[in-house]
């Protein structure tokens, strides 16, 4: 990740992937244009980067020069484009090839146009490195096109925001969700986890799911993932990885603006911690840390022995019924303990103490991450 004046970048097409595309390009420019000299026009300043490694890989000889427009300002297209150089030379007759970083709008491009309206050109050819289909709102043709991506500003390879950026030899793409806090938490039955999520929740703004309560949520309203979960229920099988995931997706969106997740009861497998991985990047955003509390099960079977007495759970009873869901915990979560582990991000946390003795272990793993 980058950080250009105040915004984050994350990194999206390689230098390789971008010589691939600036080589098919050449190549069928070249195979078009066989023995004609083409004219190639860059359009500065974006385009100085693809330009020169364009000419460079052309096989065959070819003119270059270059006409300057603006449009962006910040990570906005203008409707106002500013013609900064115009055409230097005469180009009666001859073919012109446009050679574009990016067509976003197309704003840019109907200026190019309008400067060739009276220019007599024998061809005039467009061709973009980059090409955002779904924010362009013209309808020329756009001849040779390295590179689609969806509309989302890009810096890096001679695309700037506000200045910088230009010379990165690759494409980063901006990073929506910035400074988010997502946390898996976990503990074996008893050990205080929904009481120190809700503390944590407060203290970092942050919102609580809990699976439980999403599905329960989910099928009391009839919602179409609640019915879909409910049919694979009924009929005694495991909810798919992906209806669950569909779940919290929902729940994430609705929250869109949260400081960040307490991701409670999932994820329980291998492949749906990976499925949360996915979630979170499509988020542009990433789980950061797997807590854990660890509590001695000697302890736990005193603690949910007491709470039994009061609470009339019926698993809270019953001291071999209780030591079979510790025993449970564990053989389910050692698997994310090493899946976390491996990307550093496993913190396990001493739950033995006072509720606030709990919470202030806790905050000192967050605030550290
Ligand atoms: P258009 O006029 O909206 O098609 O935008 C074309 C110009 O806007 C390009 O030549 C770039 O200078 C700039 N631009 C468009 N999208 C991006 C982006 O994602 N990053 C940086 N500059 C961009
Ligand atoms: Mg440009």
């Amino acid at each position: 990740m980058i950080k250009l004046n105040d915004l984050y970048f994350k990194p999206f097409i390689s230098e390789t992937e971008i010589d691939a595309a600036v080589q098919e390009m050449v190549d069928s420019i070249a195979d078009d244009f066989q023995d004609d000299i083409p004219v190639f026009i860059g359009i500065l300043n974006g385009s100085f980067m693809f330009v020169s490694d364009f000419v460079k890989k052309y096989p065959k000889p070819c003119e270059v020069t270059f006409i300057k427009l603006a449009s962006y300002e910040g990570i906005k297209s203008s409707e106002d484009i500013q013609r900064l150089i115009g055409l230097t030379q005469d180009l009666t007759g001859r073919k012109v090839v446009i050679l574009e970083d990016i067509i976003d709008s197309g704003n840019t491009l109907e200026e190019v146009h309008r400067i060739f309206e009276n220019e007599n050109v024998d061809e005039l050819k467009i061709a973009t490195l980059f090409y955002k289909p779904e924010a362009y709102k013209k309808d020329f043709k756009l001849h040779y096109v390295g590179i689609e991506i969806p509309n989302k500003f890009i810096v890096g390879y001679g695309l700037d925001y506000n200045g910088l950026g230009r010379d990165l030899p690759e494409i980063y793409q901006l990073k929506t969700t910035q400074y988010m806090t997502n946390l898996v938490l976990f503990g074996p039955p008893g050990a205080g986890k929904g009481t120190q999520a809700e503390l944590l929740k407060d203290k970092y703004n942050l919102v609580h799911i809990s699976t439980g309560d999403v599905f329960r949520f989910n099928i009391k309203n009839e919602t179409a993932l609640g019915m879909l979960a409910k049919s694979f229920m009924d009929k005694g099988e495991l909810v798919p990885d992906q209806v669950t995931i569909d779940m919290l997706n929902a729940e994430v969106e609705k929250n869109s603006d949260a400081k960040g997740f307490i991701f409670d009861g999932f994820p329980r497998t291998h492949a749906q911690a990976e499925a949360l991985d996915k979630l979170m990047d499509s988020k542009d955003s990433q789980i950061n840390a797997m807590i854990a509390l660890e509590v001695d099960d000697e302890v736990l079977v005193g603690r949910l022995l007491e709470r039994g007495k009061t609470s009339g759970r019926k698993d809270d009873a019953d001291e071999s019924i209780i030591r079979n869901r510790i025993t449970e915990y564990y053989k389910k979560t050692a698997i994310l303990k090493e899946y976390y582990a491996a990307q550093d991000k496993y913190f396990g946390v001493d739950g033995v103490g006072s509720i606030s003795e709990i919470t202030e272990r806790l905050n000192k793993v967050i605030d550290n991450l």
